[in-house]
C-alpha cells in the first residue's frame, strides 16, 4: 500500500516507518515524504533512504492555509498515495484535508488521549502527579487530536522525571505504536493485536 509521511522536523517517527516498510513482510511502501519545512532534518534522512520527497513551504502561502492544503492534496494524489501518516506535522489542518481524507490518514500523539491533546504534553502529565504516560495513533478528524483511537502504548511516570526523560522515554514507544498501528490499520486481520512488551502496546 502506498503510504506518505508528513513531517515537519527531526522525523524520528518517520525513520520508524521506513525501517518497517523496508522488512519485505511489511504492508506499506512509502511513496513520498512530505514536508510543510523545506529545511525539515527528516527530509534529509529520507532522502538518504532513497525516499522520494518534496517541501511545500507553508510560507509561501501567506495566509491563505486552503491554498497550501490544496497543493499538500496534490502532492499527495499526483504520487498515488493511499494513506498518510502525520509525524511529527506541526500545522493544524482544516477541514479541507481532513474531509478528503477521512479515513486514510493518521497521527501520532505524545500522550495517552484524550488526555493532554495539543503541546507540552510530557511537562502536563509530570504536573497532573499522574503515574502513566504514553503514546497515541488515532485517525485525523476535524478537531485536534480528537480523532478514533487505533492504538496506544503506556509507560510510567518514574521519580525525578523530567519531561525530556519522560519524553525520550515516550519516544522510544512511538517508534514501536506507529508501525504497529499502520499495521493494523492495512492488514486488519493480519497481525495478532499487540499487547507485547517492554511497555504495555495495544493496536
Ligand atoms: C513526536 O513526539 C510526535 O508524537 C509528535 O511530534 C513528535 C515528532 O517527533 N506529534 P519526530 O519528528 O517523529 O522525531
Amino acid at each position: 500500500t502506498p503510504i506518505a509521511i508528513l513531517i515537519s522536523g527531526r522525523g524520528s517517527n518517520m525513520r520508524a516507518l521506513i525501517e518497517s516498510c523496508a522488512r519485505p513482510d511489511y504492508p506499506a511502501r512509502i511513496a513520498l515524504v512530505l514536508s510543510n519545512n523545506p529545511d525539515a532534518p527528516g527530509l534529509e534522512v529520507a532522502r538518504d533512504a532513497g525516499l522520494a520527497t518534496q517541501a511545500i513551504d507553508h510560507r509561501d502561502y501567506p495566509r491563505d492555509r486552503p491554498a497550501h492544503e490544496r497543493a499538500l492534496d496534490a502532492a499527495l494524489r499526483a504520487a498515488g498515495v493511499e494513506y498518510v501518516c502525520l509525524a511529527g506535522y506541526m500545522r493544524l489542518l482544516t477541514p479541507f484535508l481532513t474531509t478528503a481524507w477521512a479515513g486514510r490518514m493518521l497521527n501520532i500523539h505524545p500522550s495517552l488521549l484524550p488526555a493532554y491533546p495539543g503541546l507540552h504534553t510530557h511537562e502536563r502529565a509530570l504536573e497532573s502527579g499522574a503515574r502513566i504516560h504514553g503514546c497515541t495513533v488515532h485517525w485525523v478528524t476535524e478537531g485536534m487530536d480528537e480523532g478514533p483511537i487505533i492504538g496506544q502504548a503506556a509507560v510510567p511516570i518514574l521519580a525525578g522525571d523530567t519531561p525530556d526523560v519522560l519524553g525520550a522515554r515516550v519516544l522510544r514507544q512511538e517508534h514501536r505504536l506507529y508501525p504497529a498501528a499502520l499495521h493494523r490499520v492495512l492488514v486488519p486481520d493480519g497481525a495478532p493485536a499487540a499487547t507485547a512488551s517492554d511497555y504495555l502496546l495495544s493496536v
